[in-house]
């Protein structure tokens, strides 16, 4: 008995339908079936958006989507998912994780590992009271940072490779 007063009201008369009364026959919702419920799974899905059931009028999909055309009305999903058939669904598998990293990333990556070591370098040599700790501070940390910075800058400006997103 979860919500507002409504909710609980209506606790109440399924309390009262339960023990004393007769339950309606068919079962019958209060309100209509908000399609947000299932578009909150299946928006986007192929099995959903490409579906010729869907598609059959040119404004169809879109008018599920604005909640103008139901997704339980008659003919259409009045049972919804056949639990009993689970075993026999068909689910997506056409994925494979796609680990490769792209040349752009791969550079990338570099260019972080050399900023990052160059960085610590900076951070010890800082702390260190020798005058060698000069040179490397200037030299091994100065550099190890300029490359990682041109690397970043050459990976941007060289990649000729088309995105993964498009
Ligand atoms: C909690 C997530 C979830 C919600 C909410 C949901 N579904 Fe599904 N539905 C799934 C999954 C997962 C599958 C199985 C995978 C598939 O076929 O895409 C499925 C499968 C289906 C199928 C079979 C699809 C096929 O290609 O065989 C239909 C029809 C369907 N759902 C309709 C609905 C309707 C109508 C609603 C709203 C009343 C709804 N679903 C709400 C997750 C959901």
């Amino acid at each position: 008995m979860y919500g507002d007063v409504k909710a609980k009201l209506r606790g109440l008369r399924h309390v009262y339908v339960q023990y004393l009364g007769t339950p309606s026959k068919p079962l019958e919702l209060y309100t209509f079936y908000n399609n947000r419920e299932c578009l909150h799974c299946h928006l986007g899905g192929r099995s959903f958006e490409e579906n010729e059931n869907h598609t059959k009028e040119a404004q169809m999909l879109q008018q599920i989507k604005n909640n103008q055309m139901s997704c339980a009305t008659t003919d259409c999903h009045n049972i919804v998912h056949r639990v009993d058939q689970l075993k026999e669904q068909k689910f997506w598998q056409g994925w494979t994780l796609n680990t490769t990293l792209t040349r752009l990333e791969r550079c990338l990556r570099l260019a972080g590992y050399l900023l990052i070591v160059g960085w610590l370098v900076e951070l010890v040599t800082l702390h260190w009271a020798h005058p060698t700790a000069f040179l490397f501070f200037a030299l091994l940390g100065g550099s190890l940072m300029g490359l990682g910075i041109l690397s970043y800058l050459l990976a941007l400006v060289t990649d000729t490779e088309p995105s993964r997103e498009g």
